[in-house]
């Protein structure tokens, strides 16, 4: 089975959201990931329901939200509404993760939980069988640029180990740091979505790096 790339637009220009759209929507990216950051749970700020409606409603893609805020349960069906299609909570920002859970399918839109680098997988067990989507922070969360934390592969494995054990559906995404040199490495380890900003955005060619994200084998070999 072949693995997804989303492009995080935290790392576009934002005086010309329209371009990094339609660059998205033209290239082999499958998902666009959009980054909601409240400076409590992040120490970061960046943009809620009011962007996302507008890259919504141009962007022909899955719509992959990932809300890095404090007690996620407020605006669930607010981040719905916005046009999200999938979005993902914070197991560190929810004390009622299940019911949280239950809220995002009431509200009519994939359930994705993510874990910051220190969570174990196991804080999932109870809760695997109900999700779309596990995000494995390869990054402390907040901010883009930084360093893959290779720690993370580790924990990508048990995570597919979780879900094939309890037969859940559940992809599993990474985000923070990944690119090229990497890519390989959380595939083989078992990663189905590629979250990646600054190694697109930030190159000479943002197509053609979605393309060489895309054309990427699982390859155990690879440099980390
Ligand atoms: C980090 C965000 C990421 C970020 C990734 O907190 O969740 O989605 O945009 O950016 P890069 O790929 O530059 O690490
Ligand atoms: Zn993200």
């Amino acid at each position: 089975m072949s693995h997804f790339v989303a492009p995080s637009l935290l790392a576009a220009d934002f005086l010309r959201l329209d371009q990094a759209i339609d660059l998205v929507n033209t290239s082999e990216a499958d998902w666009f990931h959009l980054d909601v950051m409240d400076g409590l749970f992040v120490p970061n700020i960046s943009f809620g329901q009011f962007i996302i409606e507008q890259i919504a409603e141009r962007a022909e893609k899955y719509v992959d939200v990932h809300l890095m805020i404090q007690d996620p349960s407020r605006y669930i069906e607010s981040f719905a509404r916005a046009g999200a299609s999938g979005l993902t909570v914070h197991a560190e920002a929810c004390t009622h993760l299940h019911r949280v859970i239950q809220q995002m399918k009431e509200a009519g839109v994939k359930a994705g939980v993510a874990l910051n680098p220190h969570t174990p997988v196991s804080v999932l067990e109870h809760v695997i069988e109900d999700l779309d989507l596990v995000l494995i922070m390869t990054v402390n969360p907040g901010f883009g640029g930084q360093k893959f934390i290779y720690q993370s592969i580790a924990k990508v494995r048990q995570a597919a180990e979780l879900i094939t054990t309890h037969n859940s559906r559940a992809l599993i995404e990474v985000d923070g740091g990944i690119g090229e040199q990497n890519a390989g490495k959380v595939l083989e380890a078992g990663a189905r979505v590629l979250v990646a900003g600054s190694s697109i955005f930030k190159s000479d060619d943002p197509a053609q790096a979605i393309r060489r994200l895309k054309q990427i084998d699982a390859n155990p070999l690879a440099y980390v």
